[in-house]
């Protein structure tokens, strides 16, 4: 099983300064923001049998102004790696900063893989624990050389998956060299930027896109790659409502 840790989900939102506001034994300062995560790590230790993989899903940064930062999420990573996980992923940003989508800003999408940068400062800290990158790879050469150069043991795969739905097996077996892959943006600019987050925007549509694909799959339909932005946006505000659509906040 693995804990989800990352992309402002609860244990992400106990990490963040920004979300957590406690100023009890569970909220202040970076150790006891993270008292919660490895609580909740220790507590199903001690609930399932040794042999039973537990990892954790983890953001390298919530990439928001006075957010989970790449010290305190490497201060993290450190404090987990004495609680015996099995496999430690890494991954960034939140629905609100969807980094994982790959909006987060240039330097950090360093080749295609757009955590590595930062997966290589934790790689000495996770000690015997396989660390996992997932968000930005699609091409082999780029997945063989992080895991060659030792900056990650596991590659993780998102959105080529959704239209292909065998992508790992065809990488492996270099059926495919690359992986396509269908960025759904909302192509709006400008102006329009002072009322709404365009990069959340194009995040959640491009999240949204990729939940369709996964709908029509599941419904024994083929993936469509042409899909518009149109349908898209209106099967997202028939499943989420305005929220993901809301303006910028204090905008
Ligand atoms: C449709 C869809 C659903 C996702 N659901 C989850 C999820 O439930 N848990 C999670 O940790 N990440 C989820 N993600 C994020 C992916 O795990 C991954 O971090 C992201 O897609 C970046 O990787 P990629 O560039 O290979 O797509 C989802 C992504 C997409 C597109």
């Amino acid at each position: 099983m693995q804990i989800h840790g990352a992309h402002g989900y609860l244990v992400a939102q106990f990490l963040s300064p920004l979300a957590n506001r406690r100023d009890d034994d569970w909220g202040g300062d970076p150790k006891r923001r993270m008292r919660f995560v490895l609580e909740v790590v220790r507590r199903i230790r001690a609930r399932v049998s040794p042999g039973f993989a537990v990892g954790i899903k983890l953001n390298s940064a919530d990439f928001q102004r006075g957010g989970f930062t790449e010290d305190e999420s490497r201060g993290v990573v450190a404090a987990l790696a004495q609680e015996g996980l099995d496999l430690i992923e890494v991954s960034g940003g939140s629905y609100e900063s969807p980094a994982m989508m790959g909006t987060a800003a240039a330097s950090t999408r360093a080749r295609e893989a757009y955590f590595l940068e930062y997966a290589r400062t934790v790689r000495g800290l996770v000690g015997d624990i396989p660390l996992a990158v997932t968000g930005g790879f699609r091409s082999r050469t780029a997945m063989e050389d992080a895991i060659g150069d030792g900056e990650c043991d596991v590659v993780g795969i998102g959105r080529p998956t959704a239209t292909i739905t065998d992508a790992a097996s065809a990488i492996l077996t270099g059926r495919a060299d690359t992986l396509t892959t269908h960025q759904s943006r909302s192509g709006m600019r400008g102006v329009l930027g002072r009322v709404v987050d365009i990069k959340a925007l194009d995040g959640i549509l491009d999240l949204g896109w990729h939940t369709d694909q996964l709908h029509r799959i599941s419904a024994g339909l083929e993936p469509d790659p042409h899909r518009g932005r149109l349908a898209t946006t209106v099967a997202l505000l028939r499943r989420n409502g305005r929220t993901p659509l809301r303006p910028k906040r204090g905008g």
